[in-house]
């Protein structure tokens, strides 16, 4: 594993396109997949909250989650608010004890509103348990999440997912937003590391 992450890690020419040359191996997910499920999710979305009287709250967890976010919103046909939150573990975390950072750049209040947290993949769970309390806090009448990904193997926090796109087993995932070590996020696939 630690192999093939540091050859990955290590392109001369442009990172993308060198991991999409390089790279024998299929895609796990490939764009038409993605672009597929996702536009499923925005109608399923855009069903749930049909009836509610302020427009929906988009939180998008940073950095990893923007490009699915992007194509979500636009494939509701619901009107949406989209803010942000930066979620990063403390340096001095020795273990996963579930210690996080919270940054929150959401504008006005979210009292009375509803709010649909977006994560690009649940892996331990600890992140967007951490927001979700967050938001409830901040007195969201109703917090919901969508996950890209869902990969249970490594569950530490018991995590309700609404609207889940793909369940994928215990690998290490790129592109499409998520990151390894801040790179590989432009790859319009998705690609197991490991
Ligand atoms: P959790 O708090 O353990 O659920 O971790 C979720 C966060 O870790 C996500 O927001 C991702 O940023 C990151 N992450 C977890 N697994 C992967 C992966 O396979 N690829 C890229 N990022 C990942
Ligand atoms: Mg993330």
């Amino acid at each position: 594993m630690t192999e093939v992450l540091t050859q990955l890690a290590a392109p001369t020419e442009s990172q993308g396109l060198a991991l999409d040359r390089a790279s024998n191996r299929p895609p796990m997910i490939t764009a038409a997949q993605i672009a597929r499920r996702v536009r499923r999710l925005g109608r399923e979305i855009s069903r749930v909250y049909a009836d509610i009287d302020t427009p929906l709250v988009m939180v998008v967890i940073l950095k990893g989650a923007t490009v699915f976010a992007a194509d979500l919103l636009r494939s509701l046909s619901i009107p949406a608010e989209l803010e942000f939150v930066r979620a990063s573990s403390y340096p001095s975390g020795t273990s996963s004890n579930g210690r996080l950072k919270l940054a929150h750049m959401v504008e006005g209040p979210l009292v009375g509103r509803h709010v649909l947290l977006v994560e690009d993949i649940i892996d331990s769970g600890v992140t967007v348990d951490a927001v979700e309390r967050r938001i409830r806090r901040l007195g969201a009448a109703s917090v919901r999440l969508a996950g890209l990904l869902d990969r249970p193997a490594r569950r530490q926090v018991e995590v309700k997912i609404d609207f889940t796109g793909f369940v994928i087993p215990d690998r290490f995932v790129i592109g499409y937003g998520l990151d390894y070590a801040g790179l590989y996020r432009e790859l319009p696939h998705i690609y197991a590391l490991t």
